[in-house]
Formats: C-alpha cells, sequence, structure tokens
C-alpha cells in the first residue's frame, strides 16, 4: 500500500550530512511507490512559538503568519514523518525543536504516525546520538499512537558530505524502501 511520507530536514546545511541522508530515504520511498515529500526547513519561515496561549483552549489557531500551518497540515496528514536533525552540543538543532514546539497547536491531531530519526554527528560512536533521539522520542510520547520504526545514525561525519561513503546512506534508502 502506498504511503504518503513526510521528510522535515532541520539542518541549516543544504546538501549536509543529514539533508543527504533525506534525500536518500525520499528516494527509496519513492522508488517503491510511495509519495514522498522533503521540506528543507530552512526555506520555511517558521518562527518561535510564544506560548501566548490562543491555541491552548478553544480549538483556535495559531496567529502567527508565517509557514508552520502548512507543515504542519502535511504533518497530520502524513502516514509516515522522518525527523532529522544534525547533532549539535548533542542535542537536536534549534530549527527542529523550533518545529517541534510549534506544533503544539495541532499535536493532538498528529495520531498514529510512523516515525523515523535521523541523527548525524562527527563524533563517530553511536550511543553519544542516544540523547538526540531522546529528544524527539519526548515530542511522539505526546502524540497518540506513535509507532517508532527506525533511525539512521550518521556517525563520525563532520564536514559537508562526508556521511557519502558511509553505511548510513544504504541504510537510510533501504528504510526509505521497505517504508
Ligand atoms: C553548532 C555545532 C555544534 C556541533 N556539536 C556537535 C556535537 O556535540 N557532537 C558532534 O559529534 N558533532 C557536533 N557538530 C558537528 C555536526 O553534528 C556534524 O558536522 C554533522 O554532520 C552536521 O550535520 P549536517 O551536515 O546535516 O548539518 C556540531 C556542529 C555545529 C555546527
Amino acid at each position: 500500500m502506498s504511503k504518503k511520507v513526510l521528510i522535515l530536514s532541520s539542518s541549516p546545511r543544504r546538501g549536509g550530512n543529514s539533508d543527504l541522508l533525506c534525500d536518500q530515504f525520499t528516494m527509496g520511498a519513492q522508488q517503491a511507490g510511495n509519495h514522498a515529500e522533503k521540506i528543507f526547513l530552512k526555506d520555511k519561515k517558521i518562527n518561535y512559538c510564544t506560548a501566548c496561549g490562543t491555541c491552548f483552549n478553544g480549538n483556535k489557531t495559531c496567529p502567527q503568519k508565517d509557514d508552520m500551518a502548512e507543515v504542519l497540515e502535511k504533518m497530520v496528514t502524513a502516514d509516515v514523518i522522518v525527523m532529522a536533525t544534525p547533532v549539535y552540543f548533542y542535542t537536536m538543532c534549534g530549527q527542529m525543536k523550533t518545529l517541534i514546539d510549534r506544533t503544539v497547536s495541532r499535536y493532538t491531531q498528529i495520531s498514529n504516525k510512523e516515525f523515523y530519526f535521523i541523527a548525524t554527528a562527527a563524533v563517530n560512536h553511536k550511543p553519544a546520538l542516544e540523547r538526540t533521539i531522546e529528544e524527539f522520542r519526548g515530542f511522539t510520547s505526546c502524540l497518540s499512537g506513535p509507532k517508532e520504526k527506525g533511525i539512521i545514525y550518521g556517525t563520525g561525519a563532520w564536514e559537508k558530505g562526508e556521511i557519502i561513503g558511509k553505511p548510513a546512506m544504504e541504510e537510510a534508502y533501504q528504510l526509505g524502501f521497505t517504508v
């Protein structure tokens, strides 16, 4: 069955290591016949959540006029969500955290999704990325019926493009293909 796959690429480096892994995942998912779309978050204007409270009660929408409503609609309607981040000081990058915070107006509707996580880092030691993966789980633990399906650890990649030739590239393609 064809799935709707949304890939959220949060690195500020277009063509950087996590973005390349996103492309691999996207290609795999598309070649298996799914509808897969990557969003490069830097192309979007996504402001911080201001905790204004407008969305907390009464089903009011977020008053901010930026691109988050469009991204959020895609998250709500996707079957599969891929969240990719570079590791910055052993946490996710600011752009990904900003996106997560802005889901607050509709996170209760991000239900029964399959999730994949991608993290890239200079360090060549997978366990060092667990804290970042746990942060993704902090988000998914607030959702209804999430299914964590796979993680891609893009370790040992510091310079842009250094991930090319590493096993994570093939892993990302295969996970996309079998989504
Ligand atoms: C601000 C900043 C902080 C970073 N912190 C870490 C870190 O804590 N551990 C690590 O292994 N690599 C760290 N790195 C390296 C990146 O994780 C690495 O270059 C990664 O491949 C970036 O992914 P990208 O190409 O998708 O942006 C840091 C890089 C930057 C720019």
